[in-house]
């Protein structure tokens, strides 16, 4: 018989990051364009299948919503994971996502596995091959670089690369000095999300 144990996993981060967006993604395969905010928070299973057994996860996916706040400890409270959850094009919800993993360093289980997960990176990925998305043209770009000559000064990338407010490294280098798994990711095409979780399932000790 297969070993088959429950993780309790916790998602946290600024509001409208994607937090259930991620989830939807990794438990139904979906994504919603206008996904309502949450409020309180939210409860899902999903199984992760790894070589050796297989875990079922438990999500508390919370509200961002700063009057949810005081709700949070309620969530994390027992969770051997925690998920904690940035928007790439929005350089406050890292911030945000920083005074999480402080919360969750001095509150939380001493050995919860936390990963960084900065999402929305479809926004930022000129090249992204996808059905929707809108073609950028030269002219474009120049009406930009008048706009926003600060931003857009010395980038040779593509409108859409003008948007990334995080770079990929400083917040890797923040992970790497706090001791957390690092992603990127994006709901909506589903790059990163199952190897968030299943990065995640390979850190949980066995019993
Ligand atoms: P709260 O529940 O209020 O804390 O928000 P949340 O973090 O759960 O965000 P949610 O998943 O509701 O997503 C907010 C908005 O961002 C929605 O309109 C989503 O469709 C959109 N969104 C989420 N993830 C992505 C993504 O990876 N790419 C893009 N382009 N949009 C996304
Ligand atoms: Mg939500």
């Amino acid at each position: 018989a297969e070993r088959s144990v429950q993780v309790k996993l916790v998602l946290l981060g600024e509001a409208a990051v994607g937090k259930s967006s991620v989830v939807l993604r990794f438990v139904s395969d979906e994504f919603q364009a206008n996904k309502e905010p949450t409020i309180g928070a939210a409860f899902l299973t999903q199984k992760c299948r790894l070589e050796d057994r297989v875990l079922r996860y438990e999500i508390w996916d919370t509200a961002g919503q700063e009057r949810f706040h005081s709700l949070a400890p309620m969530y994390y409270r027992n969770a051997q994971a925690a998920v904690v959850v940035y928007d790439v094009t929005k350089a406050t919800s890292l911030e945000k996502a920083k005074t999480w993993v402080k919360e969750l360093q001095r509150q939380a289980n001493p050995n919860i596995v936390i990963a960084l997960v900065g999402n929305k990176v479809d926004l930022v990925q000129p090249s992204q091959p996808s059905s929707d998305s809108v073609a950028v043209d030269a002219e474009d770009e120049a009406d930009d670089a008048t706009a926003t000559p600060g931003e857009n000064a010395g980038s040779t990338s593509g409108e859409a690369e003008s948007l990334r407010q995080v770079p990929r490294e400083e917040a890797e280098a923040y992970a790497q000095e706090a001791g957390l798994l690092f992603f990127e990711t994006s709901a909506k095409t589903g790059e990163g999300i199952v190897e968030v979780f299943t990065e995640i399932a390979k850190k949980i000790p066995i019993d």
